[in-house]
């Protein structure tokens, strides 16, 4: 009888033990489960708008800013990422230009959110609730959505001869020109440039005259040349630009500065540029 008893009591405390197992493991398991809900709960969508300017030449409407939404949980961190997504995902006729997506190429260079920079090195204005609104580059002839027409552009730049030039021989022919570490320090801020506009569309001197300012990326690279210890045409250089349009246009506004997105100063080498036509009159 006895016996029967402490078997039932020791039946009783093990099933109360497996139960009391069931409990922490229905515990563990509602753990476990929670854990597994808590980033599904965390990973709402965050929709932001992008008006972008779209225009086809070959649709006779008006240019208009259009709407995307995207979700930034599911894009990269750059305007460019965003683009390149609406792109593949929502709209394939959406155009612009890009190629190194570094900050390398200057393709990307447009307008965004009334300042001009590059796309790809440009943050998504991921706190902000209101939309981010993409144009081309200001006051350049539009070929299709986001991409300008860089010719005048390209012809400017081609106009201060960009290019190493020379009246004597190398003093070792076929070796290159040698050149000191202080001339060669004279070059930065300048040799970096990538040719992306950002400047030059920037500039109101550049708005009101394009065809005969030469705007400050091309006078950049006029000083850059200038100031080569191994160019042999500085004066012809200075002559070339000496004009009331092309150099002197200039106001020193630094819009250009402000702008570039390489951190170059423009407008400081024009300066430059005006100061050497002073010493050489
Ligand atoms: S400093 Fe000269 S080049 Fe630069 S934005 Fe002003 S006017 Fe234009
Ligand atoms: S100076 Fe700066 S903004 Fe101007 S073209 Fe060069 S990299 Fe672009
Ligand atoms: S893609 Fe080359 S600079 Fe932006």
């Amino acid at each position: 009888m006895a016996t029967g008893l402490v078997r039932r009591a020791i039946a009783r405390v093990q099933s109360s033990a497996s139960a009391a197992k069931l409990v922490i493991s229905r515990a563990h398991a509602s753990e476990s489960q929670a854990q597994q809900v808590e980033p599904q709960a965390k990973s709402t969508h965050s929709l932001k708008t992008f008006q972008i300017y779209r225009w086809n030449p070959d649709d006779p409407q008006k240019p208009e800013l259009k709407d995307y939404h995207i979700d930034l949980k599911e894009c990269g961190p750059m305007v460019l990422d965003a683009l390149i997504k609406i792109k593949n995902e929502i709209d394939p006729s959406l155009t612009f230009r890009r190629s190194c997506r570094e900050g390398i190429c200057g393709s990307c260079a447009m307008n965004i959110n009334g300042c001009n920079g590059l796309a790809c090195l440009t943050k998504i204005d991921s706190e902000g609730s209101s939309a981010t609104t993409i144009t081309p580059l200001p006051h350049m002839f539009v070929i299709k959505d986001l991409v300008v027409d860089m010719t005048n552009f390209y012809n400017q730049y081609k106009s201060i001869e960009p290019w190493l030039k020379r009246k004597t021989s190398p003093v070792t022919p076929g070796k290159e020109i040698p050149q000191s570490k202080s001339d060669r320090a004279k070059l930065d801020g300048m040799y970096e440039c990538i040719l992306c506009a950002c400047c030059s569309t920037s500039c109101p001197s550049y708005w009101w005259n394009p065809e005969s300012y030469l705007g400050p990326a091309a006078l950049l690279h006029a000083n850059r040349w200038i100031m080569d210890s191994r160019d042999e045409y500085t004066k012809e250089r200075l002559d070339a630009v000496n004009d009331e349009f092309k150099l002197y246009r200039c106001h020193t506004i630094l819009n250009c500065a402000r702008a570039c997105p390489k951190g170059l100063n423009p407008g400081k080498q024009i300066q430059n540029i005006k100061k050497l036509e002073l010493l050489g009159s």
